[in-house]
């Protein structure tokens, strides 16, 4: 099992189109996977048009107060989600420092049969965030290729190394920063580029995920790249992010 959360504090740069895209195409590669949604906004669950309130679901509010009998939604048999409603705020705060909850899960039986677990942060610098890092085996930072990115994807990595500083007993790994929402007919966009592979180096992800109509429609329909045809840009960018992610973890 390797625990991947998908964090930024700044809010809309695609960390939860990338939860579900990678979940899902992780899945269709034949890995078991499980979604993990800990942002009180519980926009996973309303992306793949699933109830986040059904009483009889394990909720990630549940994982923190330490629920071991999981009963996760099932998407299909290599695809579950946990979801997250406006509940899990009490443990959104930047005041309480996390990380002491959600790495129970790591010994939790029922997660060990699954080959990945994916987890969605909210866009705050918060207990939630530290709580997701506490479990993780890696992380990611989804970022927009803007000028004003290069701070927040900094600011991202500085609280994620202060908060791996402050838990002792995990040491989650940085995969990288991945760029979304990428448009190659901005002159500045190469410029951008090379200004990132040279702070970064080998913590930018190869693959790019270019601006999409059809990644901005699909929580609409509720659908995934999974779902796009084969021909797809944005299903074949996804899918090479997803090879890069799955060779760089070497699994
Ligand atoms: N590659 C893309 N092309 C076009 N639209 C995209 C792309 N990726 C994400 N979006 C859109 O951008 C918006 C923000 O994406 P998303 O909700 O995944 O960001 P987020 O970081 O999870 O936001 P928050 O910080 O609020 O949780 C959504 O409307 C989504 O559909
Ligand atoms: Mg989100």
């Amino acid at each position: 099992m390797k625990i991947i959360s998908i964090l930024c504090q700044k809010g809309g740069v695609g960390k939860t189109t990338a939860a579900v895209n990678i979940s899902s195409l992780l899945s269709d590669m034949g890995y078991k996977t499980m979604l993990i949604d800990l942002d009180p906004q519980g926009n996973v669950a309303t992306y793949l048009n699933q109830d986040k309130n059904n009483n009889n679901k394990t909720s990630s509010v549940d994982l923190l107060e330490g629920v071991v009998d999981i009963n996760p939604i099932i998407m299909n048999d290599k695809f579950a989600l946990i979801t997250s409603d406006q509940s899990i705020s009490k443990y959104n705060q930047e005041k309480i420092i996390g990380g002491s909850k959600l790495k129970k899960i790591r010994n939790i039986p029922y997660f060990k049969n699954f080959d990945f677990v994916i987890i969605d942060t909210p866009p705050t610098m918060s207990s939630l965030v530290q709580e997701a890092l506490s479990t993780s085996d890696y992380y990611m930072i989804p970022a927009k290729p803007e000028f004003l990115a290069v701070e927040g994807v900094a600011q991202a990595m500085n609280f994620a190394k202060k908060t791996i500083s402050q838990i002792p007993t995990n040491n989650p790994i940085f995969l990288g920063v991945i760029l979304n929402q990428v448009d190659n007919r901005r002159s500045s966009f190469l410029d951008f580029l090379n200004e990132l592979r040279y702070l970064l180096s080998d913590k930018l992800f190869e693959s790019h995920i270019s601006q999409s109509t059809e990644i901005a429609d699909s929580p609409f329909y509720a659908k995934t790249v999974s779902n796009f045809p084969e021909n797809s840009k944005a299903r074949n960018e996804y899918l090479s992010l997803v090879k890069e992610l799955v060779s760089k973890i070497e699994i």
